[in-house]
C-alpha cells in the first residue's frame, strides 16, 4: 500500500468482522509502529494487546460500570466554540449514517455501549506509559505511535478506531491487565478486520480547510 493512500484512507472503523487477528500480525504492526519519532528517543509508549475472554471482561465491566453511572473526570468534554462544532457534526455523521434519530434513547445508548465495548473488535491494542512522563512531550510522542499503529495496521487490511471511551474507566483495566497505578493509561485502540457493510464505517470526516489554519512565511 502507498503511503500517500494509507494517510488518505484511513479512518476509525467501529465495526469489525468476526474474524481474529494473529498474534503474528498484531506484533509485525506493532514492531513497525514503534519507528515513530520520540522526543529524545525516550519511547515513552508501552503496550497492552488484549484479546478473546480477557478483552471480554474489560468489556463486561466497562458496560457495566456505565449503566451504573459511574462517573469520571473527562477534560475532552468541555469543547467550545469551533471544536465543539466539529464534535457535533462528526457526532451527526456518525448518527446519520447509522440512522439513530436525536430522539431515539434506546439507540443512542446502545451506540454509546459499542464505543465502551471496543466495538466489538477482536482485539484492542491498550496504549499507557510511566506517569513519571506524562508531560506535553511525551504524551506527543504517544500520539505519534498511535497514528503509526493505525496507518500500519492498514498494510495488514486491519481497521483501527482510537477510542477514550473504552479506557474511561481505568481500575477495570487494572483490574484485568497487570498495569500499575504507576502508570497512566492514554487510549485504547480497537484493531480488527473492517466489516465492510457496517454503515459507519463508510463515514469520511471533514477536514477544515487548509487555508483556514496555515500561514505561509517567506514564500
Ligand atoms: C485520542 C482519541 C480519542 C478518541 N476517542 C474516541 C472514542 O472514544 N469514541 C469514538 O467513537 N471515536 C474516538 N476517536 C476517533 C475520532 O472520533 C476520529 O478520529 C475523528 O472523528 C476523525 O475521524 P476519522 O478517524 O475517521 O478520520 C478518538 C480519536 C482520538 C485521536
Amino acid at each position: 500500500m502507498e503511503l500517500i493512500d494509507a494517510i488518505q484512507e484511513r479512518k476509525s472503523i467501529r465495526g469489525y468482522l468476526d474474524r481474529s487477528v494473529s498474534q503474528r500480525v498484531l506484533r509485525d504492526v506493532l514492531q513497525l509502529a514503534t519507528r515513530a519519532i520520540s522526543a529524545e528517543n525516550a519511547q515513552p509508549w508501552e503496550f497492552a494487546i488484549v484479546s478473546g475472554d480477557v478483552l471480554k471482561a474489560i468489556s463486561d465491566d466497562n458496560i457495566e460500570h456505565l449503566r451504573s453511572g459511574v462517573t469520571v473526570d473527562s477534560s475532552y468534554d468541555q469543547l467550545d466554540g469551533i471544536y465543539r462544532r466539529r464534535r457535533v457534526d462528526i457526532a451527526k455523521q456518525l448518527y446519520g449514517a447509522m440512522g439513530i434519530a436525536r430522539e431515539d434513547r434506546p439507540r443512542r445508548n446502545w451506540w454509546l455501549e459499542r464505543g465502551y465495548r471496543f466495538f466489538d473488535a477482536p482485539a484492542a491494542i491498550i496504549l499507557y506509559m510511566d506517569s513519571s512522563l506524562d508531560v506535553s512531550a511525551y504524551r506527543f510522542d504517544m500520539g505519534c505511535v498511535t497514528q503509526n499503529i493505525c496507518l500500519a495496521a492498514q498494510a495488514y487490511g486491519l481497521g483501527t478506531c482510537v477510542e477514550y471511551q473504552a479506557v474511561t474507566y481505568q481500575d477495570v483495566l487494572r483490574k484485568h491487565l497487570a498495569i500499575p497505578e504507576s502508570k497512566y493509561i492514554v487510549c485504547a485502540i480497537a484493531i480488527g478486520y473492517p466489516d465492510p457493510n457496517f454503515p459507519a464505517n463508510h463515514v469520511v470526516s471533514t477536514r477544515e480547510m487548509l487555508d483556514n489554519n496555515t500561514t505561509w512565511y517567506g514564500f
